[in-house]
């Protein structure tokens, strides 16, 4: 297997990765170079479909203060929030956003070129900045890839998987293995900071709102390297996915839509948020995902519908230019007709334990944006949080490397030497599991017994079948193709997430359990690694 060394390997090139990689590039001291990997091409990830925007507490946003933004922030983390996380990460707000423009991306603005600032659900005032209208996650993106792509000395790996994390026997990160699945190759890159921007887990359920490379891949890989991970059980399911485009990725309807006004009913068009929450259509959105489920359960219905009529068609189109083509393209013109909308995975607030500047419990490994788990989201997030905070914990992580030493050794111990030697050999077992049949199995298996409402027997039930699963499934490292990589780390997370809402009796934000309908005011934040289980 082919060797080679960086000063720092980024896993991910979504917002996060990139963010970092353009800002370690242009200010740390890198002898070793820099490494992005990326599983598919350079632009695709969860970030290039943000439709809402990102939070901002600017000074010129006249009615907004950090502290109303915590507020907001706490209120829907649902008792698990870490308020100094939140109150660090609004703070930065301001300063991030300055240095996202300084890399070429525009926020929308009004006649007067001052920025516009949109509202969406559990915002106590208009505080979101967006840009091409509700394709803020493309120009973003986009704006970001365009700058990396002209730094000439940013090695890029794409369609390559990271697939192995090497800890030594002080489980110090030493580096990662990678497989490029289209040359099926495998190469070693030491590094001493590993930084695993991943994204999310969406993938993990038959109906997601989240793209095909969203299996959960870095946390898995951080989970059998033995950091810590947390929050596992606490999947957000976004109220309002297209209920027609139910191919495998569900197209978001924006919650910035009901921001601007639009409200939820039924086939008749009859409204029911005031049944549930008096902020009814702007309630948290683990609140509205729960009406809108007991509805559709309660009447047989796959789905309910949002009315945005009231927005006359020339400025839906221009507001929201992405939702109108899609709506176009089925026929559905939403200044006339209702949209048909149902819940969706869409956001993870659990993944590997961090502080806010990406370090993890193993040394030399870091984790930022969607994989990590700052404490921020805490239960639940509060609506376009999180661009937020993958511009946070980026900018964070290249402070805190900036500090420290980034040259590469070329010398590891045996427990690296074994790892490596698992993927230098070939594969000697056969497994007799269809892999794609398993995955779309596992895909409805937490859907039904681990989504939206949750029980104990539906969730004991799916964590037999996950491990009667996992010993089928015979690769415990080296993996015939990218789908049985997936799968192994699929199943890692799955059996996590199911462990964890089993040792949550009790309901709180996204964690729902119709056995446990209460909050228990003295239940935390669960922890767990390899090495050990912890309550923190
Ligand atoms: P991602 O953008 O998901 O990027 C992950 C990267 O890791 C990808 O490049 C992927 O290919 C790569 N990768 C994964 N596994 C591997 C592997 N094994 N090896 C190598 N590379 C790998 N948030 C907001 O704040 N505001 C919004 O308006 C908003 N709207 C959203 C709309 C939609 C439809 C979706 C799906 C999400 C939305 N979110 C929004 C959430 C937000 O987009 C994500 O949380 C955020 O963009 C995550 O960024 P990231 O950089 O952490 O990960
Ligand atoms: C949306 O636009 O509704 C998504 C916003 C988010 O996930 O933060």
């Amino acid at each position: 297997m082919e060797h080679t060394k960086y000063s720092a390997v980024i896993i991910g090139s979504g917002i996060a990765g990139l963010f970092a990689a353009i800002k370690l590039h242009k200010e740390a001291n890198l002898p070793d170079g820099i490494l992005v990997i990326t599983k598919s091409k350079l632009i695709e990830s969860n970030s290039k479909y943000a439709q809402g925007g990102m939070v901002c507490v600017m000074p010129e946003n006249k009615l907004d203060s950090t502290m109303l933004h915590i507020e907001d922030t706490i209120k829907a983390g649902a008792g698990l929030t870490d308020s100094k996380v939140a109150e660090f990460i609004s703070e930065k707000s301001a300063q991030v956003v300055k240095e996202l423009q300084s890399f070429g991306v525009d926020f929308d603005r009004d006649e007067n070129n001052k920025l516009k600032f949109t509202k969406e659900a559990a915002h106590s005032v208009n505080r979101i900045l967006h840009a091409g209208g509700d394709a803020t996650g493309f120009c973003i993106e986009n704006a970001l890839v365009e700058y990396l792509l002209s730094q000439k000395d940013i090695q890029i790996y794409e369609e390559t998987l990271a697939v192995e994390l090497l800890t030594d026997k002080n489980n110090v990160n030493r580096g990662v293995i990678t497989y490029n699945y289209i040359k099926d190759e495998y190469k070693f890159i030491e590094s001493p900071a590993v930084i695993i921007a991943t994204g999310g887990v969406g993938q993990l359920y038959k109906y997601t709102t989240n793209p095909d490379i969203t299996t959960g891949d870095g946390i898995a890989l951080a989970y059998r390297a033995g950091a810590i991970v947390k929050d596992m059980e606490f999947i957000q399911f976004h109220p309002t996915a297209f209920a027609l485009s139910d191919k495998g990725t569900m197209f978001l309807i924006s919650e910035a839509v009901r921001g601007e006004g639009a409200k939820l009913v039924d086939a008749s068009g009859n409204r029911f948020m005031h049944n549930y929450d008096e902020r009814e259509e702007l309630a948290p959105r683990d609140i509205v995902t729960r009406a809108i489920y007991s509805e559709m359960s309660k009447t047989g219905v796959k789905n309910v519908y949002l009315d945005a009529t009231h927005i006359p068609e020339n400025i839906f189109e221009k507001r929201f230019p992405t939702i109108y083509g899609t709506c176009k393209e089925y026929n559905i013109n939403p200044s006339k007709n209702y949209i048909p909308v149902s819940p969706s995975a869409h956001y993870y607030m659990g993944g590997i334990k961090t502080k806010v500047n990406g370090e993890t419990s193993v040394k030399g490994l870091y984790a930022i944006g969607e994989a990590s788990c700052t404490g921020l989201h805490g239960a639940n997030r509060l609506a376009s949080n999180s661009i937020l905070e993958c511009a946070v914990t980026a900018f964070e992580l290249v402070n805190h490397l900036k500090s420290i030493n980034l040259e590469s050794t070329y010398s590891y111990d045996s427990n690296v030497e074994k790892l490596i030697n698992n993927y230098d050999s070939d594969i000697n077992q056969d497994s007799s599991l269809d892999i794609e049949n398993t995955i779309i199995r596992l895909k409805s298996l937490m859907w039904n017994n681990a989504g939206i409402v949750r029980n104990k027997e539906n969730l004991d039930s799916a964590l037999k079948e996950i491990k009667d699963i996992s010993n089928e499934f015979l690769y415990k490292y080296k993996c015939p193709d990218r789908k049985a990589y997936e799968l192994r780390n699929m199943l890692i997370i799955s059996q996590l997430i199911v462990e964890f809402a089993l040792q949550r009796s009790e309901s709180r934000g996204a964690h729902y359990r119709e056995d446990y309908p209460q909050t228990d005011d003295i239940a935390l934040s669960n922890e767990k690694t390899i090495l050990k289980c912890m309550k923190g």
